[in-house]
């Protein structure tokens, strides 16, 4: 103890010099104030009663150093005077109103004060509230309300009989109060009453109606009933039929007609249901005619406890004074502040030991652990079939009821838990049972060589470990395939869940585990005897196709211009030529200018040669000299400059640019092509079921023309790159549809596999499907999960961890926007293969030419050979 004391002390050296006595140099002092108008024609008697008891005290208990008291009889005191402490019996008012003045001295105040007093802060002050037996409920509500037991902004109040009317105001204004204490905002009240019926049948009906009447959702689910312990039991059936038992509200049950000879509740709770919050303050009263009360009990035990605590703390200042010298004394001597809070934590440990002053008023506190009771003590899964098939809404077999704390007059409550449990701890580390099974993304077991389960990851269970957290339970992982299989015997019979998701639908109906954890696509029309949580994720469907290729760049030259344009060109070249001969022959010019019209122009052929030469830029060798002439021969320049001109910038955006299919990327798209493309969907899947209940022509169409396939795509990679479905989509036109997802761990693969982009995504996405996890109907705490749920939503915590799970963005991924990215093309063969082509032709064609001309000019000859023979002869 000296060596705390010193060490603690030590922590404060540099507080000194405070102008306060140290309790070695002088006696301490202290304020007694009764105040007269309070205490009446008391007033003498308790004074004369209490200074002689004090002296005694003082000549008796205190061994070290002595105490000068000083009496006061109205609260309205000078405290510069260096007092240790004050000590006051005063009305509530007053009370708070020395309480803010010794707080400024920092003095430690111990009030004796009337009852529904809210008791000053238990960090500064001792309060006791003095009440006649049987007055004391209020004080008690107040309490709690203060002690921060529930936190509530609205209750409801339904009492019967047992609370008068005068005593019901009172517990209103406990509870709606202002009080300075910052934490204890007031609770918005709510009072209904019940008749108190004597025949069961009558209060049962009685109860159905005001229960039923309550408008929950306006005025809260917190109710404090103040009932006798039979009216409870019906009470809490009734709320229970009424379903306003459950995990969102909380039912406080204060019972004043037991006592201490028949305190035990237990024999008067039937029964507590899964999910409850339920807890119950009742009378512990001693009517014991030993019990001690009246003022001066509580005086006498407040100056024991004071006296107590100062004769500690003087001893203490002794002790350490004398193994110190003077200075060090002067630098370590304890503050006011801490001189205060050593004399309080004392004070409160004696009071807490050693008060019997109106501990016959005892009202105990309890609560009901419900939540995750059901499965309370699974060892292992062939336990479960012994958990109640009822489902988890199931009565708990073994009540437990937690002793959470008491309550006197003098100390207030004292907890040693809190009141409402399941409030503030979830479901208090409990283990509740969870069925799974292998299905990635969502549930990725992973195994070791030996086959033995390492760890579970996966989005669900990122969330459950979430949800464990949040909720304070620890998961037993049940795996769906070591359950027993005629469990999945009956109705189930669809394509949509494998085995292992039809075993734990039917387990879970059977209320064998808290919840799956494991995707289901939630429908319409639910399996009977489960409930969908909220969605944790919605997927939508996308068709996989071929990306779109490249067109062949053979005839790229050809591209710039479409084909009207080049056969314009072509009429334009063609007719330019017999135009400009006509002009250049009927052209005047050369007769009145006695030219010969020589070489070039004067024949039609040339004329189209030059047109042709012209339109290449390759100029001929004549132009006509007149000016009719010139200015076609010009104009047509300028035609072939802007030709020329945009064919060259067009052919270089082509060889940039290089032109693809047309892609298909939404249904209409799909369905314009029918001829074209074919597509499949995986037979039994929801988006089978919602083609079918579709009444859209589109996706009318869209069925009919589906072929069906049981391959599922599959996510842990079942379908293989090399598999026929896919080669179908790489190289003959075919179209998976499927969901977006599935969809892009396929592409994932195969890039990994083969390293090139073949196929491309839709870009229009439809039919969400919303995959979502399962507890058993009527699960009380489904909407426990589904607040949870919707909290990680909210905070973008499950988009993040299905990201991690998601196939990585990689360059295909870029791509599948069909958008060809910009690169620096350099032209290569297969641009240029088309001149060549070209130049190929000219060859080929000239050769031709070459021998028709031989051939016309033999015959030339042949002919000029007859033709002169017979004038030889
Ligand atoms: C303290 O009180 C005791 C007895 O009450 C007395 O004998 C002693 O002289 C007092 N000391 C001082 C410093 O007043
Ligand atoms: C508590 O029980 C005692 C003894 O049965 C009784 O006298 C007292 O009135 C009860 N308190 C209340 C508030 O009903
Ligand atoms: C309370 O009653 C129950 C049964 O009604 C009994 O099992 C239990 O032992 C009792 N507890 C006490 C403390 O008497
Ligand atoms: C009153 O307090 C004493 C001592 O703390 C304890 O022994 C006794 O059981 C208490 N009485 C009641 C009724 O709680
Ligand atoms: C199921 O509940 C019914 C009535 O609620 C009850 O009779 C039956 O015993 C319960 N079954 C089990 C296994 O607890
Ligand atoms: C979980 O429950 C245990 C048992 O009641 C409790 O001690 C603990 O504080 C709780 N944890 C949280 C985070 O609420
Ligand atoms: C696999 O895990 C189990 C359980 O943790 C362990 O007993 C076993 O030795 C492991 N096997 C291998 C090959 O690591
Ligand atoms: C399976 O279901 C059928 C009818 O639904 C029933 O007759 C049969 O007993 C069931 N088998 C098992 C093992 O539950
Ligand atoms: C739970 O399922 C039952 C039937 O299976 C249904 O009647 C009930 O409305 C569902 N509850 C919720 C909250 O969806
Ligand atoms: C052109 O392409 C080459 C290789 O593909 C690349 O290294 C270079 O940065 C590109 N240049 C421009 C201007 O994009």
């Amino acid at each position: 103890m000296k060596v705390w004391i010193l060490s603690f002390v030590c922590l404060f050296v540099s507080v000194s010099g405070e102008d306060f006595p140290s309790l070695i140099t002088a006696n301490a002092s202290i304020a007694v104030v009764l105040d007269r108008q309070y205490l009446g024609e008391k007033y003498q008697s308790i004074l004369d009663e209490l200074k002689d008891y004090i002296k005694e005290l003082a000549r008796v208990d205190l061994k070290h150093g002595g105490v000068i008291v000083y009496y006061y009889s109205w609260t309205a005191i000078s405290l510069k005077k260096g007092f240790l402490a004050v000590f006051s019996i005063a009305s509530c008012e007053d009370t708070w109103d020395l309480f803010s003045r010794t707080e400024e001295e920092e003095l430690l105040l111990f009030a004796l004060t009337e009852v529904d007093c809210p008791r000053l802060p238990s960090h500064s002050a001792i309060t006791a509230t003095f009440t006649e037996p049987g007055e004391e409920l209020p004080q008690l509500l107040l309490d709690l309300r203060t002690s921060n037991a529930f936190q509530w902004k609205s209750a409801i109040i339904l009492h019967d009989d047992t609370l008068s009317r005068d005593m019901v105001s009172r517990v209103v204004k406990s509870l709606t109060s202002q009080i300075d204490e910052e934490s204890a905002s007031p609770v918005s009240v709510t009072v209904f009453k019940m008749k108190h019926e004597i025949n069961e049948y009558l209060r049962r009906k009685e109860m159905h109606r005001v229960l039923s009447r309550l408008p929950v959702k306006y005025i809260g689910e917190n109710f404090i009933a103040v009932v006798t312990s039979d009216v409870m039991t019906t009470m809490a059936e009734t709320a229970r039929d009424l379903l306003m038992s459950h995990t969102q509200a909380q039912w406080l049950y204060v019972i004043s007609d037991t006592n201490a000879q028949n305190g035990n509740l237990s024999s008067f709770i039937n029964d507590l249901y899964e999910g409850e919050n339920v807890a119950y303050i009742y009378n512990m009263t001693d009517n014991n005619p030993d019990c001690k009360n009246g003022i001066m009990c509580f005086c006498q035990e407040l100056m024991d406890a004071f006296i107590s605590a100062l004769d500690a703390a003087t001893q203490d200042e002794f002790d350490v004074a004398a193994q110190v010298s003077d200075e060090e004394w002067e630098a370590i001597r304890p503050s006011k502040i801490q001189r205060r809070n050593m004399l309080l934590k004392h004070m409160q440990q004696h009071l807490a030991a050693k008060s019997r002053c109106g501990n016959c008023s005892t009202w105990r506190a309890l609560a009901a652990d419900t939540w995750g009771a059901t499965y309370r003590g699974l060892s292992d899964a062939s336990d479960l079939s012994n958990v109640n098939t009822n489902g988890s809404s199931g009565v708990i077999d073994k009540i437990d009821l937690l002793k959470v704390g008491f309550w006197r007059p003098i100390d207030a409550v004292r907890f040693d838990d809190v009141l409402f449990p399941h409030i503030h701890h979830g479901f208090r580390g409990k283990e509740l049972p969870i069925i799974t099974f292998h299905n990635p993304p969502w549930t990725i077991l992973e195994r070791n060589e030996s086959g033995a389960i390492v760890k579970y990851s996966g989005l669900i269970f990122d969330i459950v470990n979430q949800l464990a957290i949040n909720k304070n339970f620890t998961l037993k992982i049940i795996l769906a395939s070591v359950l027993k299989k005629e469990l999945a015997n009956d109705t189930l019979a669809d394509t949509m869940h494998g085995m292992d998701a039809k075993l734990t639908i039917a387990a879970i109906s059977k209320g064998q585990g808290a919840l799956a954890a494991a995707s289901f696509t939630v429908l319409a029309d639910p399996m009977p005897g489960i409930n969908y949580t909220m969605p944790v994720s919605i997927q939508p469907y996308a068709f996989m196709i071929a990306r779109p290729r490249e067109l062949s760049r053979a005839l790229l030259f050809l591209l710039p211009f479409t084909t009207d344009t080049w056969l314009c060109l072509g009429l334009a070249v063609i007719l330019m030529g017999p135009t400009l001969y006509i002009i250049h022959r009927m052209s005047p010019y050369y007769e009145a200018m006695e030219i010969t019209r020589q070489g070039g122009l004067a024949t039609i052929h040339n004329c189209l040669w030059y047109i042709y030469g012209a339109l290449l830029q390759q100029g001929g060798m004549y132009l006509p000299r007149a000016d009719s002439g010139r200015l076609v021969v010009g104009t047509w320049w300028l035609v072939v400059l802007v030709v020329v001109t945009t064919y060259s910038g067009n052919l270089v955006a082509f060889l940039t640019f290089p032109k693809q299919e047309v892609p298909v990327t939404t249904v209409a798209e799909l369905l314009e092509n029918r001829a074209l493309y074919t597509w499949s969907i995986t037979k039994g899947s929801y988006m089978e079921m919602e083609l079918k209940n579709s009444d859209e022509p589109k996706y009318i169409a869209l069925l009919k023309g589906a072929e069906m396939v049981t391959t599922s795509v599959g996510m842990g990679g079942t379908m293989t790159s090399g598999s026929a479905l896919l080669q179908r989509v790489r190289f003959h036109r075919h179209v998976i549809i499927d969901w977006k997802l599935r969809l892009s761990y396929l592409m994932r693969a195969d890039r990994l596999e083969s390293d090139n982009c073949d196929f491309a995504l839709s870009a229009e996405e439809f039919f969400d499907e919303k995959v979502a996890m399962i507890v058993p109907a009527g699960s009380p705490y489904l909407p426990v999960i589904n607040k949870e749920l919707d909290r990680m939503h909210k905070a973008g915590l499950i988009t993040r961890w299905l990201e991690a799970y998601l196939p990585k963005k990689d360059r295909c991924w870029k791509a599948s926007s069909m958008m060809q990215e910009v690169n620096n093309h350099t032209v290569n063969l297969s641009d240029m293969q088309g001149s060549f082509f070209v130049l190929f032709m000219g060859f080929f064609s000239a050769s031709t030419v070459l021998v028709l001309e031989f051939l016309y000019h033999r015959r030339k000859r042949r002919s000029e050979l007859t033709v002169i023979k017979p004038y030889v002869e």
